[in-house]
Formats: structure tokens, sequence, C-alpha cells
């Protein structure tokens, strides 16, 4: 294990080495080849180099910093393939410092999608254009991460910026969603379909054939969508899962899609390679998944070969409302990194340099995933690395620009 003594130099670092102790404790013992372990690299505090961008060693990822571009639906795609709006949205994070970029929710099937101009990777097809994207990425010294979603529920609805509501499935562009339970997201919604087991063992199975195009593509690292109400998470939760069989009911029920997607994904993901999964870590009310629910599904997921849980929120039940606030989900990454000992993502109105660099100073999250701040400023890590007294490589093209 490298570089923990220095990071008790710093006092207020301390806890945070505490913690990362106990990961490569923990990752060691879980690993069958030592090489494979998830490796914090702590900030070199003699250079004062701020704590947002020492790097992180995951398996075999370096990240060089802690900054992630999280997912973002671009419903940009014909029939699921990326095209130059992906190749310039994506690039551009990584010509801005980003350590590691994850691709919208990208449907493992058609049905999978939210809109039929989702991003997709349910075809063969789909894999040469991702692999520009992915080269391009690796050759500026990001790397390249793909969110593997399936909408459930939440499939068959229209573009944002065409209003968003549901296609009914006899109309153009509509199609017959499926779920858990036969529950419509909101009354005015057509129900979807409740999958029985040939519908399951079918997700699984796609999830497991975009995970061997992901492969093909170029990613490294692999984000399994569990939030925001989609086929997992409703999965997850007692609100939207009225299952009587063993994927639903009691909490081991309701995981059970869940770790059996991890299993299939894992028979054809290298297991050098990072997997991390999104879960809405709490739905906001009472009576549905929470925090503590967040944690035990963290410790099993940790048991199953998962190395990082990106912790966000809600998005299950409709009419929820979210009390927003700047870093107003970090509270549920720190408290999933210091129950399970799983490395956590924050995520959510995260938009200042000094307040992600005090996220991971603090221990409260191991990486800090953008959202809308990247589309703002695809070039946040540069800017954020000037605000933060720090030297980091600009694209040589970029140089005569830097601050
Ligand atoms: C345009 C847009 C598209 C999004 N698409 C996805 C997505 O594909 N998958 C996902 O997990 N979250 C998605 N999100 C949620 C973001 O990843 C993030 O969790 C959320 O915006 C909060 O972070 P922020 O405050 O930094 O924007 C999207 C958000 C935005 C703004």
């Amino acid at each position: 294990m490298r570089h923990h003594s220095a990071c008790s130099k710093k006092d207020n670092s301390i806890a945070g080495c505490i913690l990362i102790n106990i990961h490569c404790k923990a990752s060691l013992q879980n690993s069958e080849d030592t090489s494979v372990v998830t490796e914090h690299i702590c900030t070199n505090n003699n250079n004062n180099m701020p704590h947002l961008f020492s790097p992180l060693k995951i398996k075999n990822i370096e990240l060089k910093n802690r900054i992630v571009v999280s997912p973002m639906c671009e419903y940009s795609s014909v029939d699921g393939f990326a095209n130059d709006w992906h190749l310039v949205h994506l690039g551009s994070f990584a010509t801005g410092g980003a350590a590691l970029i994850i691709t919208e929710a990208a449907a493992v099937s058609p049905e999978g999608r939210i809109t039929d101009n989702d991003l997709g990777i349910y075809k063969d097809e789909h894999i040469a254009r991702l692999k520009q994207i992915t080269d391009f990425i690796h050759a500026h010294g990001s790397i390249a991460g793909i969110q593997l979603a399936h909408a459930g529920r939440k499939a068959s609805h229209q573009q944002p910026w065409l209003g968003g509501k549901q296609i009914p499935s006899d109309q153009e562009h509509g199609w017959v969603a499926v779920a858990p339970s036969s529950i419509a997201f909101t009354d005015a919604e057509e129900a979807p379909i409740a999958l029985d087991k040939a519908g399951i063992a079918k997700v699984i199975a796609d999830f497991k054939a975009a995970t061997v195009r992901a492969i093909a593509a170029g990613f490294k690292v692999i984000e399994l969508h569990g939030a925001h109400g989609y086929l997992i998470n409703q999965f997850l939760s007692p609100a939207s899962n009225k299952r009587t069989d063993e994927y639903g009911g009691a909490f081991d029920n309701r995981v059970r899609l869940l770790i059996e997607i991890i299993e299939a994904v894992q028979e054809v993901w290298p297991k050098e390679n990072p997997l991390f999964v999104r879960l809405s870590t709490t739905e906001w009310t009472e009576g549905a998944w929470t925090a503590d629910d967040s944690v035990t599904l963290a410790k099993l997921l940790k048991d199953h070969g998962v190395d990082l849980i990106d912790c966000s929120t809600g998005g299950n039940i409709a009419g929820v409302k979210i009390a927003l606030k700047p870093g107003y989900q970090v509270e549920f990454a720190e408290k999933i990194r210091k129950e399970s000992g799983i490395l956590t993502g924050a995520v959510g109105l995260i938009t200042k340099p000094h307040q992600a660099d005090e996220i991971i100073q603090e221990g409260e999250a191991d990486v800090v995933f953008l959202a809308r701040e990247m589309l703002r400023d695809p070039h946040f890590a540069l800017r954020a690395a000037h605000e933060l007294g720090h030297e980091t490589a600009w694209p040589v093209q970029y140089e005569r620009a830097k601050w």
C-alpha cells in the first residue's frame, strides 16, 4: 500500500485515510489477485497538491484527478448510434481535463430506451462510432466509461425538448414498456407490462451482451444505471416492485435482478477493470428505499466485486420534492463510504472547485461527478486546477490560453 503515511501528515485528512486503509484491507481480502486491488494514492501534501487533483487508482485504471463527468442523456441518436454530436460533446470533456468521462445512459435494448433517440449499445454496429469516441478520450489522457441502462417503465417517452411525455404504445415512436410490476410511473401514463421470467432473463442477457460490445468499443469503466427510477431501481424499490416471486418482496429478492446482472456482466468484463453502480441512495420518502438500504446493498455489491457506488437519489416516485442545495446528495456518498467501506462518488450541485476539493479532502467521497457544470464549462478541470493553485497539463493546442 502506498502513500498512506503521507496522508496522516495533514490533520484534516487523518479521518479519510483511516477509511482508506479499511478499503484497502477489505479489497485485499476480497481479491484473488493483489494486483487487482483498489488503491488510493493519497495527496502529496509536501507539494500542497489539492485533494481534487490527487490521482486515484481503481484496479488497473489510474484517474489523474477526482473529477468525473456524470452521465448525461443527449437524446440525439438515431437507432442508438453515436454520431458527431457525441464525439464533440464527450471529447470536449477530455480536452477539458476531466479524469473519467462516462457516457450518457446507453440502452442495452431498444425497448430499454427512454426515447427513441437514446444512445444504444444493443447492436454490434454501434461499436465503431463508440470506439472513435473512446480513442479520442484516451488519446487526450482521460478515461472513457459507459453507463449501461434500461429505462423500464420510463421508456417510450418524448425527448425533453418536445415535452418529455410518455408516447402511448399504439402511437408512432411508442412501444410497450416493461417493469417489475404493472404500475405506471404516474396515473397519466400507460402501465408497463410486468416482466416474466423469460423477460428478466433477456434483460440480464442484454446487459451481458452490451458489456461485450463496451469492451470492443474500448471502454475501461462500466457504470450500471441502478438509479433515477429506471428498471434496476424499479426492482430495488418496494414502491415500484410489488412482485410475489423471488424478484420481489423481501430486500434480498428486490436486489436479485441487480446482483444477477452484475454476475452476468462479470462473466465477460475483465476483472481488472472497474465496475461502478449508480444508485438512488434514498427515495426521500417514508416507506420506500432508504439510505440504510443503500448501505446494506453497497456491502453486498462490494462483496460482488463492484468498485464504486455513484450516489445519486430519487427519481422513482412521482411528485417527491427534493430540497436542492449545493452538494445536497454528498451526505449519502459519505454515509455509504463510511459504513460499507466501498469507494463512493458524490454528485449533485457540485459546481465550484473549492467545494469539490473539500468533499475529497474531508473524506466524504472518493470522486466527484459533475453534470450541468460540465455543460457550462467542459474545461472545468483546467479551471479548477488554476483556482486551486495546481499545475496541470493542458492540451498543447490550448497552452496559450493558460491563466
Ligand atoms: C442533460 C442531463 C442528462 C442526464 N442524463 C443522465 C443519464 O443519462 N444518466 C444518469 O444517471 N443521470 C443523468 N443525469 C443526471 C446527472 O448525471 C446528475 O446526476 C444530475 O444532473 C445532478 O448533477 P449536477 O448537479 O452536477 O447536474 C442527467 C442530467 C442532465 C442535466
